[in-house]
């Protein structure tokens, strides 16, 4: 055996993963976020290094530490994490687990805003960059499977669905981020998931699990789709 050439069904394979919310700034001191820990999509960037891929792991603000063997970009925003996402294709495939926020601030106040005693300020939103959509209509360097996920907290399968024909991507991993999702604590923040995967093929029900075993089945099936390398 050769002691550096890495073993593993992912072995040779340049493997993307999106994670965590992002920030959007409305002033030096505020932001926009969401309750995305990033647990799940760093589980997965766990996963895909522990079977031998390359690992980038592009990270909004997240409370955990980088996975082993993967290199991580920290981003704040969502375009930052756009640009990060472009800057590191190729790739053989795409996971984009992050929670990225639907809209910025229209303009960032460079100084803090202060309450005037007078009118409540109203907050002018932009819609950010669909990241996911950009990369899956690539023509020339998209990943080979672009996989994507769908936060719902009603009708789960059927939005996922459409979401998937509407972003051109192979694979929709949905879940259910409401509160009778019935996973305690909720799933956005929690340590377990319950998600459908929708494929081409149709709809899979996977059982409730840790988010380290989705990680595990969703990597072992991105191996399975991408096939070995060849020689
Ligand atoms: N996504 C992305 N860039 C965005 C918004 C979403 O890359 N600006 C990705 C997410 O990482 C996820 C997928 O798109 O893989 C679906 O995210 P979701 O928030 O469920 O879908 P949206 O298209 O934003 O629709 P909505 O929030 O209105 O349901
Ligand atoms: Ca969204």
């Amino acid at each position: 055996e050769q002691a550096l050439a890495p073993a593993g069904p992912l072995a040779g394979r340049h493997v993307l993963i999106t994670s965590g919310p992002t920030h959007e700034p409305i002033d030096p001191v505020r932001y926009i976020a969401n309750r995305s820990s990033g647990k799940q999509g760093h589980a997965i960037a766990a996963a895909a290094a522990r079977a031998g891929a390359q690992v980038t792991l592009v990270s909004g603000p997240v409370n955990l530490p980088d996975p082993q063997g993967v290199a991580v970009r920290h981003v704040e925003t969502a375009r930052e994490m756009l640009a990060a996402v472009e800057a590191a294709l190729p790739a053989d495939a795409a996971i984009f687990a992050a929670a990225v926020a639907d809209w910025r601030t229209a303009s960032e106040a460079d100084e803090k805003m202060k309450k005037d005693g007078k009118a409540i300020p109203a907050l002018a939103l932009a819609e950010n960059p669909d990241i996911l959509a950009t990369v899956a209509h690539l023509s020339n360097r998209r990943p080979r499977l672009v996989v994507g996920f769908a936060a719902e907290t009603q009708d789960v399968v059927a939005y996922a669905q459409a979401k998937r024909a509407r972003k051109g991507c192979d694979w929709i991993v949905a879940n259910d981020v409401s509160r009778r999702s019935g996973i305690e604590g909720g799933v956005m923040g929690g340590d377990e998931n319950a998600v459908h995967l929708i494929t081409a093929e149709g709809v899979e029900h996977w059982p409730r699990a840790s988010k380290a075993d989705v990680a595990g089945r969703l990597v072992a099936r991105v191996a399975a789709a991408l096939g070995p390398m060849e020689a």
